[in-house]
């Protein structure tokens, strides 16, 4: 520690020492209910950093706090209890016990913490279930494909209901089509259960998929945390960015990381439409814009309407905004993908209302926020060329 604060490299202290800085500054907060992902190159700390969570490497420095209770001084005793009721780790090797069925090895966490028989068999049919393999309970591990054997390393951990589940690598060796099964089950899950999930990954890809927060690691230490949308706007440096390469950012973004509220104009409407007409026309011609969205008191869209629109209503006086509302123009989720997004504006290229779950208008997305966008990503990369 000494010669880490003295400005030592991890290489200089390895030549002098003949010890190894796995981990070191690694600040962050995992918040309940989400993925927390930590990324980066093999030998970066990233499973030396797990399983200093739940200790199965002992922390030299530092406090791992698991609602209030410092884990890394907890005595040996609270920290079994606690391995036992609140965390459960899934390991990349899988780690079944070859002797017991899959469904005795599901159960196991729970017999090791008391459970009798019945109940926990009961119990560990139901996450059987869950994870798709009520069928083979009763299989040994060997019979079961790789796929299959990380069902139930999953089954086992969720069995036990953790606070924290822990994941290192515990996709990365499962061919790539069993890989994608294993994520869609996984955010299937964590719709259902929301568990509170430290990930460990060294694939952006699979990061930026399952994850609700990544942090990037390298030589020990954390340079990055954030969501995928802030880590792809604003990568850190060149070895964060170095992690873009070969991967289809705009799959990860999404219509609520484009939308802006300063494309369309948004017109409040009053009780008397008719001024609302004149004053969204005055309006459009001041700022050049060719539609406006109508968007009510309580935040939710109503319809979009275009500048022509508003002129013929006013000229043949239709006393309705409502009758003035575009069919053309739909409001698209504010989980649409921006590849998705791509495709309906190249379609349809009039400006589209992103709304929340609870119809709630977000901003608008248009073809010049989609090209600034676009334009965006590739300065980042040519930057790094
Ligand atoms: N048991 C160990 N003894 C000595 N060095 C280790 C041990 N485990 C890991 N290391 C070293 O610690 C560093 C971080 O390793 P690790 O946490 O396994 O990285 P990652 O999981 O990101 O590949 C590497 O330099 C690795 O060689
Ligand atoms: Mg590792």
């Amino acid at each position: 520690m000494e010669m880490l604060r003295a400005g030592l490299t991890k290489d200089q202290i390895l030549a002098q020492t003949g010890m190894v800085v796995g981990v070191r500054d690694a600040n962050f907060t995992v918040n309940e209910g989400e993925i927390f992902v930590l990324m980066g190159l093999s030998g970066s700390g990233k499973s030396t950093l797990i399983r200093l969570l739940n200790r199965l490497v002992e922390p030299t420095h530092g406090q791992v706090l698991l609602g209030g209770q410092d884990v890394a001084a907890m005595s040996k005793k609270a920290l079994i209890e606690l391995r036992r009721k609140d965390l459960a780790m899934v390991f990349q090797s899988f780690a079944l016990l070859p002797h017991l069925s899959v469904l005795q090895n599901t159960a196991f966490g729970l017999e090791v913490a008391g459970v009798e028989r019945k109940a926990r068999e009961l119990h560990a049919m139901e996450v059987l279930d869950q994870v798709g393999l009520r069928s083979f309970a009763h299989q040994m591990p060997a019979a079961l494909s790789g796929g299959m054997q990380q069902r139930v390393g999953l089954a086992r951990a969720l069995a036990v209901d953790p606070s924290l589940m822990l994941m290192d690598e515990a996709f990365s060796a499962l061919d790539p089509l069993k890989r994608t099964e294993m994520q869609e089950l996984l955010l299937q899950l964590q719709k259902e259960q929301q568990r509170t999930i430290v990930f460990v990954s060294h694939d952006l890809d699979e990061a930026f998929h399952i994850g609700n927060r990544i942090a990037i690691m390298e030589g020990g230490r954390i340079v990055q945390i954030g969501t995928p949308d802030e880590i792809l706007r604003n990568p850190s440096d060149a070895y964060v960015r170095a992690f873009f390469k070969g991967v289809d950012v705009k799959k990860y973004l999404l219509a609520q990381d484009v939308a802006r509220s300063d494309e369309v104009l948004r017109i409040q409407p009053t009780a008397d439409a008719r001024t609302d007409m004149a004053e969204a026309v005055a309006r459009l011609r001041q700022s050049g814009q060719s539609h406006a969205f109508v968007v009510g008191d309580d935040g939710r869209w109503q319809g979009g309407v275009s500048l022509d629109g508003l002129m013929r209503g006013l000229d043949s006086g239709s006393t309705s905004l409502q009758s003035l509302y575009l069919e053309g123009i739909a409001p698209v989720s504010a989980s649409l993908s921006l590849n998705a997004l791509i495709g309906r504006i190249v379609q349809q290229p009039v400006p589209l209302p992103v709304l929340d779950a609870q119809q709630r208008y977000l901003g608008a997305v248009t073809q010049t926020v989609l090209l600034k966008k676009m334009v965006d990503l590739d300065l980042q990369e040519s930057r790094d060329e």
